[in-house]
Formats: structure tokens, C-alpha cells, sequence
């Protein structure tokens, strides 16, 4: 059982000198690689590991093809000025094969995990001599995975899963009694910028668990692009988090007076603290006009917008 600790009670200098010295003790003289996606826990991760570390932690940008548009450059940048070199892999077809004709949505988290974990850091830890993999788990990450709702990507232990026997090399996860709240303390603590602690959070499978159904480089497009939409319309809402998510259905639709059976987008914005449970913001319905004439003027192919006003639980914050 992990041991929970509330942003109330986290006391952030206590907590990172404990991780830093937790983390210098398991890695000792070594080396440790960890994946930096620029999300709010990945980037928390990454300075602690750093602090702990410093050149011994090897940091890459896994660019899966599945990620927001320009993220790879941004994370890069914005680690260059804080100091932090990072290296980016391109994988973009391995995971495109692991996924093609995968629909189920559990089946497409094990897709994606298996490529993160097997494939790609195994060959990186192979390649660098790293023995340990640090990355930003956290307790909600576990919750849910346990709980047989969503499998997420980067849940091992608490499935029975050793993942140095299965990959190869260990996990170090500091963050894994904090929920989101607590996450952003830590990282402001150590000198993230505020575009980078107080990001929406955004899922290890990225924009594949915005993807209902077949995962093409099509499909990922559409909904990077009306992802880019939704999050420029929102960012002043002071929402948890808000996504775009593309439907298998298709409907029937017009343009130019001929009919077109064109795709939907379904945009959800959450209110929440940890993401445990969530209810849709109150949009005003101004907004909600001005994301459908966005989303239909700047991406080809949709002839109908919805907003998702149903609350978790029974929904979840992500589709897939
Ligand atoms: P759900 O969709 O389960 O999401 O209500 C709860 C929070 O977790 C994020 N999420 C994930 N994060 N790996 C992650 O690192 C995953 O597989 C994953 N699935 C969902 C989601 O964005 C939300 O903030």
C-alpha cells in the first residue's frame, strides 16, 4: 500500500530532500534514463532526478507521433534553459505498427505500453547502461489501474508486473504518493516555470486515448489539430483540463450543398482538484459557439461539434 501524502500535509523542501536522497541511493554510482513528455509529473520528475543526479540521468523526448503539435521543440526549449540536456527519439513508426488496427481501449494502452517500456527503454537502457527507469507515476495513476478502471500506461507493481523481469531495469517513481495538486507544488519548489507546473495534464498515451477507434496518422492529425483549437479557446477558464476527442461514428453532414459524411468532435472541459472525480465546466454558451466555428473553419473533415456535460464518475476525463 502506498502511503498517501495531501498537499496539505506535503512540506515540498522535506519531501525533495528525502526523494533526492532515496533516488542517490538506489542509482548509487550509476546511470538512469528518464522520459520527459513536458507533462506537469514527467517535468517534476526531471528536476528531481537531475537534482539527485545530475549528467548520470540520461533525458529523452520519446517522439511517439501521438503527441500535441510542436510539444517535442517546446520540452526541449524550455529544459534547455533550465539547464537540462534532452535528447529526442524518434519512434514515431514503432508506434504507429504497435497500434495499427488496434480499437479496443485497453488493448490500445497495452499497445503503448509495451513499446514504451519493452522496445524503447529497454533498447535505451541497453544502449546508455542505465539499470533504473525514473518516471513521474503518481497516486491517481495507481487508483484507477488497480481499481480495474483504466489501465494506465505506467502502472507495473501493483499489477504484479516486475519490470525488471519483464523489460530489464527498475522503476524509481518519487512522486507515486502525490496526486496532481501535489505535483505542482513540488515542481514550482524547484524552479519549473509556471508554463510548466501549472500545465493541464495531458495522458502517457497522449492523443491516442483521444482517438476512439483505428489510431492513423489521419486521425491523430484531426485531433491534434482540433485539440490545438480547444486548448487556445480555454486556457482562460482556469479548468483542470480540456481536450478534444475524435468519434468513430461518422454523420451525415453538408458543405457546399452537397452531403458529407464527415467525423464528430467531442470537446470535454473538467473541473477538478486531483482528477478523481470531475464535472464538465459551465461553459458559457458564447465559448461553445466559438469552438464549433473554430473547429469547423480549421479542421477538414467535421461536421459536428458536441460538449460532454456528463461528470466522472460514470465518465472518466479521458475517452479511450
Ligand atoms: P481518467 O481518464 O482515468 O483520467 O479519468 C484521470 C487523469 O489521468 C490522466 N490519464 C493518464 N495519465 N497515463 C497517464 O499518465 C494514462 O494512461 C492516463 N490515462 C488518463 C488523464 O488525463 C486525467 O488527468
Amino acid at each position: 500500500m502506498v502511503k498517501e501524502i495531501t498537499a496539505q500535509d506535503l512540506n515540498t523542501e522535506n519531501f525533495i530532500s528525502e526523494k533526492v536522497e532515496d533516488i542517490q541511493s538506489v542509482v548509487k554510482d550509476g546511470m538512469a534514463i528518464n522520459a520527459l513528455s513536458g507533462g506537469v509529473d514527467s517535468s517534476t520528475v526531471t528536476m528531481l532526478g537531475h537534482r539527485a543526479l545530475g549528467d548520470r540521468l540520461k533525458t529523452v523526448f520519446i517522439e511517439n507521433g501521438l503527441m500535441r503539435k510542436g510539444e517535442a521543440d517546446k520540452v526541449v526549449d524550455l529544459f534547455k534553459r533550465l539547464g537540462v540536456k534532452v535528447d529526442v527519439i524518434d519512434a514515431k513508426n514503432e508506434f504507429l505498427s504497435a497500434l495499427k488496427g488496434v480499437t479496443d481501449p485497453e488493448e490500445k494502452r497495452e499497445a503503448i505500453t509495451q513499446t514504451f517500456y519493452k522496445d524503447i527503454f529497454g533498447r535505451l537502457v541497453k544502449e546508455s547502461g542505465a539499470k533504473h527507469l525514473l518516471q513521474g507515476t503518481i497516486l491517481t495513476d495507481i487508483d484507477e489501474t488497480v481499481a480495474g478502471i483504466k489501465r494506465q500506461h505506467n502502472v507495473f507493481e501493483q499489477l504484479g508486473i516486475d519490470p525488471q523481469a519483464a523489460f530489464g531495469y527498475q522503476i524509481i517513481e518519487p512522486l507515486i504518493q502525490l496526486r496532481k495538486d501535489g505535483v505542482r507544488l513540488v515542481g514550482a519548489a524547484q524552479g519549473l516555470p509556471e508554463e510548466a507546473f501549472d500545465r493541464i495534464p495531458f495522458p502517457g498515451p497522449a492523443l491516442a486515448a483521444r482517438v476512439i477507434g483505428a489510431i492513423t496518422p489521419e486521425r491523430i492529425e484531426t485531433v491534434r489539430k482540433a485539440t490545438s483549437v480547444v486548448e487556445r479557446l480555454l486556457k482562460d477558464t482556469g479548468a483542470f483540463q480540456y481536450m478534444a476527442i475524435l468519434h468513430k461514428d461518422r454523420v451525415t453532414g453538408m458543405r457546399d450543398g452537397l452531403r458529407d459524411f464527415g467525423q464528430q468532435i467531442e470537446v470535454r472541459c473538467w473541473d477538478s482538484v486531483d482528477a478523481r472525480v470531475a464535472t464538465p465546466t459551465p461553459l458559457s454558451y458564447e465559448i461553445l459557439e466559438e469552438l464549433a466555428s473554430e473547429i469547423i473553419r480549421e479542421v477538414p473533415g467535421i461536421v459536428s461539434v458536441t460538449y460532454n456535460i456528463a461528470p466522472k464518475p460514470p465518465s472518466t476525463i479521458e475517452a479511450v
